[in-house]
């Protein structure tokens, strides 16, 4: 495997989420560690299940 492909691969979506391609390993903020499989990370502040987006950024219209 060459440095590129195993590069973690982060994209941040236009007026949206950010999405980790892959398997990662998450700390909660309460200390809890659990593996998350393509996790989507809000970025509006608005998601109801945080840390993760809810859908919520097309609701209040997020801009970025
Ligand atoms: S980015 Fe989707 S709910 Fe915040």
């Amino acid at each position: 495997m060459d440095k590129k492909e195993s590069l973690l691969k982060v994209k941040v979506y236009p007026n949206g989420p950010i999405l980790v391609d892959g398997t990662v390993e998450l700390t909660l903020a309460d200390g809890t560690v659990i593996e998350k499989e393509n996790p989507h990370f809000c970025r509006c502040g608005a998601s109801k299940n945080k840390p993760y987006c809810d859908g919520s950024h097309v609701k209040i219209g997020f801009k970025d």
